[in-house]
This record gives C-alpha cells, structure tokens and sequence, in this order.
C-alpha cells in the first residue's frame, strides 16, 4: 500500500455514530450489545457458532458435532453430522414460508430496457430444470462444474443448481483470458464448463465460448460445454457431443418437475474458487457447506442489518467472493430480494447505479471504493437526478477505502447520515471479519472497525521499531476458527498449511494496526499481491506471463499508488542481449498478459531496465522497487545488501522518465 495512503489513513481523525433512527429495530442495536454478544461468543464459541447455525438455517439432520479440529494439520470440520442444502435453504424453505411470491433475485440487464426478476418460485422451477439437465450430462454429487460466465440470471441458477445435485461449483471470472481460465479448469478437473456464447460490457460484445475453445483443448477432464445464448452471436461453433445449447438443454424439462435436494454433508464442499496467492498458480480455495452457509447468512444479517422487507445490492461480479457470499448465498439464505447488474457502472452514462437505486429501491448498496472513487470524479451532478431516498446502509468491501471517497460516498451517497460498513475479509474467511455493525458501532472512515463477534482477530508485531508507541501494527492473524474458514486448498495441502505455519494460527497475509480505541486500520498486503480495484492479484502470475516472451530475461512486478485503483501494476523488465527496448515490445508485453491473464492484470507501467537490484544471494530487492515505483527514492532504506547498488540510479531515472512521460528517453539512460 502506498505510503501517501498510509498517512492519510494513520491521520484521519473523525468520527460518525450510528444513526438513531432504526437502532430499535436493529440486529444489534448498540456498542454495549455488540461487546456483550462478543464476550458471549468468545467464552463459548461452539455454543454462539451452534445457535446461529440453528436459527439461520434449515438441517436435514442436526449436527453432533459444532467444530472437530485436527490441529496438526490445521484442519477444522463445522457441524459435524449435521445433513443440509445450500439450495434448499437458499430456495425451497422460502415456499413454504410466506416469501414464495417475494422477488429473490433482479436482473438489470446492461440494456436498461432489459429486466428480468425471479420469485422463490421461479427461481425454484428453473434450478430444479437445471439440476435436472446437468444430472443428464452425468454431473453427479462431488464433480467439479466450471462457470465462465458473465453477470446472468443463469451463473446464479446454475450455481444452485450444483448446490442441489452436490456439485461443486467453481466460478471463473468472466474477465480472465486464456491463462487465468486454463489454470482454474485444469486445477479443478471440472467435468462440465458452462458459458455463454459472449458478455455484454459497455455496449461491446466480448465472446466467451470462442475463448474457450482452444483452451479445452488442453483440458480433456471437460465432457460437455453448456452454452447461454446471451448476445446472440451468430457462427458460434459448437462442437458435436461436447458442446450444448442452455435453452435446447433445458428444454427436455418441464416447468414442474422437481429435482430432489441432495442431502449433503455440512462437511461436503460447496464451491471451489481460485484466488491469486503469493506463487504462479492460483489458489483453489474450497469452502465447506454447512460452515459457510452458517457464516454467510451470519455476516449478511448483522453486517447488513438485513430486513425482510429490504431490497438489498451488492454490485461485485459473482465471478468473485463477495459476489458469492453477499449477492447469492447470503441473502438468498436469509430470504432477502438481491439485485443483480450485468452492466459497468460508467455505461452510457455513470449514473447506472443510481438509476437502479432509484428504480428498484434498493435499501442496502454495497460496492467497492474503487467505485466510488471513480464516480465520484464524474461529479455529482448524476447523482442528484435521482431519489435516492430509499437508502439505509452502504458498504465497502475489497480495499481500503480513503478518506476522500468515504466523505464522498456518506454525503452525495449516504445524506450525511447512513452508515457505511466497511467490510475487511478475503476469499479464504468466507465473508466478512472485521466490519462494522452499522446501528452499533461509531464510525471512523478508512477503519473496518472491530471483528465481527466470534471473531478473534488480533495483530503480531513486524518488528520492534515501534515498541513504546500506544499503537500496534504488525501481521493481521485470526487465533480461533470460525465457521465460513476455508475448508482447504484443492488438492494441495500444503498450501493450506502455509497460512498457519508461520504463526501456529491463521495468518491473513495483511498488514494492520490497532487504535488506541481498539479500532482496526488496514494497511494492505503484505505478501506479493497487489489489489487492483479490489481485486488480488498474484505479482508472482504476472512475472511468469511476461517472462515467457522470448525477448524478456526478468521480470519483477510491484505495486504502485494509482488514485483511482488503489493500486495499479509496475512491472521491471530486463531484456536478453540483443533485443533493443522499444514501445512496440512494451505494448507487446501487455497484451501479453491482456490475454493471458486478463484486461485487469495489464501492467499500467513496463519499464525496461538493465539489472534488477538483488542481493549477493541473487534475491531481487522488491521492497527497493515497490518504493521507487511509488517515486519514493528518498525512502529506499538499506543499500549496503545490495550486490551492486550503481544499479540503482539508472532504475530511477527511467522511472522519473517514464513518469514524466519520455519513455523514449530512458531507452539512452
Ligand atoms: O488486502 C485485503 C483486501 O483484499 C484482500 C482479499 O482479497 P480477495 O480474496 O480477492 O477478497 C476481496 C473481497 C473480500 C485482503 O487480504 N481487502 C478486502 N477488503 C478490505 C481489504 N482491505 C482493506 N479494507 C477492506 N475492507
């Protein structure tokens, strides 16, 4: 995280109450009652995760068993015994509960024209239809289903629908390139892929199943492809007993047959979802079902203070883990109505997301500062078109949010008076842990607040050079379990086990402080991530994709400060003898990662260089780069490890010319 941020992060000193107007009605109307829950659930964990796992779900079987730990392995089981659905406790209890004529979920389509909304029921009949066309394709409880789709109704049907036969759903992010969706449908050996033929975004037709293509190729686990007909593309190829229409499929199936829920494990595998880790190749995190079923709905209805009557938006594509936990499972566990936009935010016009506040009333926004910072700088002017008096609660989740963006959002956004809950969490905790409860606790813009109940995060020193100082910042580390923890690492353990190694206990890979108040500052990752517009990136994934140019020699990818993305991606580049530096190769390199990786792992700078700073060892001096991406040159700290520190001032004056806009100029340095 860039050192401006920080600071204004570490200076911020206002602070916001919770709005007195709807404490009496809320979850957990007061700071006393959140510490008092708190006390509760850390005196007797099992006995809070067990309650809440009773209240917000439906279980075939009770468990016998709220947490087994297998503590050498780091290994922790959730309600042991215990037989449930995610699809019935996400569709069918609401039948027969009062909700099933209530709208579950709205679509917008990117045509603002286009909508689509599903009751309980209709979402009922099209994931039973579903369910049933899968199960065709031999898709059985245990098999991995791969959905590279774009922000459809279907990606949520068809979620679903693994839920109700006991696949596991693993979803790929529609904006990954070839590398990025080769990786994940090989690393989970998925039996089915479903697409569409193309997605919609911003007013272009991006194709889908041709980019699929030549990558199923290389991934003879894929038996069948079924195919959304979402833009209707003409020519897309469909190859014979492998590739299927959605709607020819379904068609076979009538509206009222119904497709038995599988009566699942809660420790059975709900989805699989790759995250970028800290090497080349993604992550594939599992999440157990009754666990994170218990957790989604948890955080959704204290977070959120989810009400039945509340039409509640999380605008993240569900290609990632917020979209998964806070646009799906959460509130359709808890019977909430969720909104869905296929659209960005900016198209035609950046007002889209009002437009949909005003349309469908949406009480409860949750979106990413990345967003907020961007309209923002499109002024105000949108936003004062709309009525966007139906508003409660907004939220904030992927980054840090900065001060300025904050202020935005809470005055043009939230009158001056909504809450704003800042969500911190990852793929791996499965919803969110630190965050504020919005009826309870006193705001201060850019902190997460406190963890949540049952939540026992806390903070290990980095090093001694703050001793002496009231506040602490160090690795942000979880010492008990909760129930929406990952259950694993697909088929790799030992990657599972490297986030407790180091500590004994989970580590986040974050940096943070504690307040004197008690209140929890992110400072960002620690690790070689980099968070573009909320989104991990591996540093790692990014190196072994331009390193395989054949021109490039290395490669060390950093991060630095962008106004707008929170961060964007600096890459050092060295070249093999011969090969003369030049814009061409620049752009080469980008696209390069555009379609390996995707659009959003595109280096915002490449500078060419002649030797990376490395120690006598060999070991590239990344802290170096990091800081001279972010142009703080004064702040390299120590040189003497260096081999060669002369490398040093060629590096920085490229990226002063780069910088200032003279690449060429740095080619002669
Ligand atoms: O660095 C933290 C940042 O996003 C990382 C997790 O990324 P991912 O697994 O892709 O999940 C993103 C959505 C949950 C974290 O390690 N992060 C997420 N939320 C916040 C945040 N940093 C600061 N404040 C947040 N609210």
């Amino acid at each position: 995280m860039s050192q401006e941020r920080i600071t204004s992060l570490l200076t911020e000193k206002r602070s916001y109450l919770p709005p007195e107007h709807g404490k009496s009605a809320a979850w957990i109307g007061s700071q006393e009652e959140y510490e008092s829950i708190c006390q509760h659930a850390n005196d007797d964990p099992e006995g809070f995760w067990g309650a809440r796992a009773a209240q917000l779900l439906h279980w075939f079987r009770p468990w016998n068993k709220v947490l087994q730990s297998g503590s050498e392995n780091f290994e922790y089981q959730w309600f042991v015994g215990g037989k449930l659905n995610a699809a019935y406790n996400c569709i069918d209890r609401h039948l027969i509960n009062g909700r099933r004529n209530k709208a579950a979920l709205i679509w917008q389509g990117e045509n603002e024209m286009n909508v689509r909304c599903y009751t309980y029921q209709m979402l009922y009949t099209e994931v039973c239809r579903v369910a049933h066309a899968l199960s065709s394709l031999r898709v059985r409880k245990g098999d991995r289903v791969a959905l590279y789709m774009p922000m459809i109704p279907e990606l949520v049907i068809a979620m679903l629908a693994c839920a109700r036969i006991g696949a596991i759903h693993t979803a790929i992010f529609s904006g990954y390139a070839e590398g990025g969706v080769l990786s994940r449908i090989q690393d989970s050996k998925a039996k089915v892929v479903i697409t569409a033929d193309a997605a919609m975004r911003a007013g272009k037709v991006k194709p889908l199943k041709a980019n699929l293509d030549p990558i199923l190729e290389k991934c003879p686990s894929v038996a069948h492809v079924v195919v959304v007909n979402r833009a209707r593309m003409e020519n897309v190829a469909m190859k014979r007993n492998r590739d299927v229409w959605w709607h020819d499929l379904i068609d076979d199936f009538t509206l009222d047959a119904d497709f038995p829920c599988e009566p699942m494990s809660a420790t059975d595998t709900l989805f699989l979802l790759h995250t970028s880790g800290s090497t080349g190749k993604p992550t594939g995190v599992m999440h157990s079902l009754g666990g994170y079923l218990t957790y989604a709905a948890h955080t959704t209805q204290w977070v959120f203070d989810m009400r039945d009557d509340d039409v509640y938006w999380c605008t993240a594509d569900i290609g990632w883990i917020t979209g998964h936990t806070y646009a799906v499972y959460g509130p359709l566990a808890l019977g909430a109505t969720t909104v869905m936009f296929e659209g960005v935010p900016t198209w035609p016009n950046p007002d889209r997301y009002w437009r949909i506040i005003e349309k469908f009333r949406v009480n409860i926004f949750y979106t990413a500062p990345t967003v907020v910072r961007s309209l923002m700088r499109l002024g105000v002017a949108w936003t004062e078109r709309y009525d966007l008096s139906s508003l409660r609660i907004l939220g904030s989740v992927g980054e840090p949010i900065n001060p300025e963006a904050w202020t935005w959002f809470h005055k043009y956004i939230g009158r001056e008076e909504l809450p704003i809950v800042d969500t911190w969490w990852q793929t791996e905790t499965g919803g969110a842990m630190i965050a504020a409860l919005p009826y309870a606790n006193k705001l201060k813009p850019g902190s997460a607040t406190f963890p949540l109940p049952g939540i026992d995060a806390t903070i290990i020193q980095q090093s001694t050079e703050e001793d002496g100082e009231q506040e602490q910042r160090g690795y942000l580390v979880i010492r008990k379990p909760w129930p929406g923890m990952m259950q694993g690492v697909f088929q790799n353990p030992q990657k599972y086990r490297s986030y407790f190694e180091r500590f004994g206990i989970y580590e986040s890979g974050d940096g943070a402080r504690i307040d004197e108040e008690g209140y929890y500052w992110i400072l960002g990752r620690i690790d070689d991530s980099i968070n573009v517009s909320g989104h991990r990136l591996s540093t790692a994934e990014i190196e072994t994709v331009l390193t395989a140019h054949p021109q490039v020699g290395e490669a060390a990818v950093v991060p630095m400060p962008h106004d707008l993305k929170g961060e964007a991606i600096y890459a050092y580049v060295t070249l093999h003898e011969d090969c003369p530096w030049s814009e061409e190769l620049r752009t080469d390199l980008r696209n390069l990662v555009r379609r390996d990786i995707g659009p959003l792992a595109s280096p915002e700078y490449i500078q060419f260089v002649e030797n990376l700073p490395k120690t006598c060892s060999g070991k590239t001096l990344r802290r170096m780069l990091r800081k001279i991406a972010g142009s703080a040159y004064s702040d390299l700290g120590d040189t003497t490890s260096l081999a060669s520190p002369a490398v040093l001032p060629a590096i920085i004056q490229g990226h002063q010319n780069l910088m200032a806009g003279h690449p060429e100029q740095y080619t002669d340095a």
